[in-house]
Parts: C-alpha cells; structure tokens; sequence
C-alpha cells in the first residue's frame, strides 16, 4: 500500500524564529510515529531549511526545497540549484508550483529542466499540476492536466516509484478556501494514474504517490484521503499551524487504520 504524504508548503512565510517555535513544537509528538504509513514533508523557505533538518534530525520529517533553479551552476543572481539542495543532503523538492507558473512565467519546458536537473542530483521532484477556474469552467480540466504532464515528463525515465510523487493543485483552490470535493480531485487523481500507466508502466503508476493539494485543511483531509487514488496532501495555510499539521498526521494516520 502507498504511503500517506503529508507535505507542508509553507511558501514565503516564517522567520527564524517561527521555524525554530515550530520544529520544538512538532518534534516529541512525532518521534513516535510509524514510519511505514507516513511521510511527513516540511518545504520551508531557503535560509530555513538546514536548520529545520537539525531541529528535526530525530524525527521522521523529510525536509523539501520549494522550488529549484532551472540551471546547473553559473551567474545566475538569486537561484539556487538542484545540486546545492542535494549537497544539503535533501531529498525532496517541489517544482512547478502554479504560483511559480504564474508569477514566474514557468512554462512546462522550464518546470521539465528543474525536475531533470532535481532527477541527475538524486532529488525527488514533488511535480505539480492544476488547472484554472476558467480551465476547468471550460471543461478543459483533463486536457489541461495532460498537457502538463505530456509536457512536464517529456522524454523523462521513470525507473521506480521513488523517482517522483505528483501534487493535483487546481488553482482555483489554492488559498481560496473553496477545496476540491473528494470525488472532483479523484476523478483527476485517476486521470493521472492512467496516464502513468500509459506512459510507463502499471506498477509505477499503482506506487507513485498522488497527492492532492488545495484548501486541505483538518477538517476535510479525511474525506480526501478516503478516495482510492489520493495517496496525501500538498497543504500550505494549515500546514503553517503545528497543531493543525499534527492534527492532519494523526487524521491520516487513522484513515489507514
Ligand atoms: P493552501 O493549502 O493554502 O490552499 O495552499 C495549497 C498549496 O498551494 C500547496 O502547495
């Protein structure tokens, strides 16, 4: 069975001192927990995110890059590459967020160069796709999303499950409030693991997580998870409260019970 994700992005929010409260506050509680059905994730901003992999050394917390540069090395202002995130020893990094997409101008091309130089650093891209209101108003919904994936994974090898998870984030649910209900992720979540299973193969598409993120909150996690092809959460606003990020563990902890 799939492992249950649950991956705070917490974007461009927290100072040094609000990871550090928030490590101390998350670190017993989750010492405990069992690893086989849980991964928790953590994506705070740069400068944090080799202290928060010593405050959380002890724990079970993968700690996530949010996004990664599209060049390997060289005079570029500001960026930072797969292979200083590597050298952190971090194993995760999110890319293609659709904030990064529309703010950014990242095209699928561009979201394809960061994941390929995450893959040769032996990072584990955390891909996201969505589409928007007007997409989904349109019907566009499955076209959209394929077009990212088609795009995004382009002439990529997959070799194993471990090589790559997949987030479901339609824009119009990020920090809206408004969530996807359980059966309008699915039916994109399904629409992915097919197309998995057409690109490669079946066994990779049953074990590379899909996770849903939008509005995911304690209050409706469980209904999302209780959904064949929702393997987590990508969650940013409730992800930035540690009782409410322990409150989500413990709920998907339960749901596999
Ligand atoms: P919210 O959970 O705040 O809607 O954000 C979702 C998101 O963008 C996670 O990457």
């Amino acid at each position: 069975m799939r492992k249950i994700v649950i991956a705070g992005n917490w974007k461009m929010y927290k100072d040094l001192e609000d990871v550090r409260a928030f490590c101390k506050a998350i670190a017993s509680s989750l010492k405990t927990i069992d690893l086989g059905k849980i991964l928790p994730i953590l994506a705070p901003a740069y400068p944090f995110l080799a202290l928060m992999q010593r405050e959380l050394s002890d724990t079970p917390v993968q700690v996530a890059a949010q996004d990664v540069s599209a060049h390997a090395e060289g005079a570029f202002t500001g960026e930072v590459s797969a292979a200083m995130l590597s050298s952190l020893g971090l194993e995760y990094s999110i890319v293609g967020h659709s904030e990064r997409r529309a703010m950014h101008n990242e095209s699928n091309e561009i979201v394809r160069e960061k994941l390929l130089l995450l893959m040769d650093n032996s990072l584990r891209p955390i891909l996201c796709v969505g589409e928007t209101l007007e997409q989904r108003d349109a019907d566009d919904t499955k076209k959209v999303i394929l077009e990212q994936l088609n795009g995004c994974l382009r002439n990529v090898s997959l070799y194993n499950a471990d090589d790559i998870m997949i987030a479901y984030e339609p824009v119009w649910a990020i920090g809206t409030g408004r969530t996807a209900t359980g059966e309008q992720a699915q039916e994109v979540h399904r629409i992915i693991r097919t197309w998995l299973m057409h690109s490669y193969n079946e066994a990779l598409a049953d074990e590379i997580p899909i996770l849903y993120g939008g509005s995911v909150k304690p209050d409706n996690i469980a209904g999302l998870l209780a959904m064949p092809d929702i393997d987590g959460g990508l969650i940013g606003g409730a992800s930035l409260k540690a009782d409410q990020y322990l409150q989500m563990i413990n709920i998907a902890l339960e749901s596999r019970k």
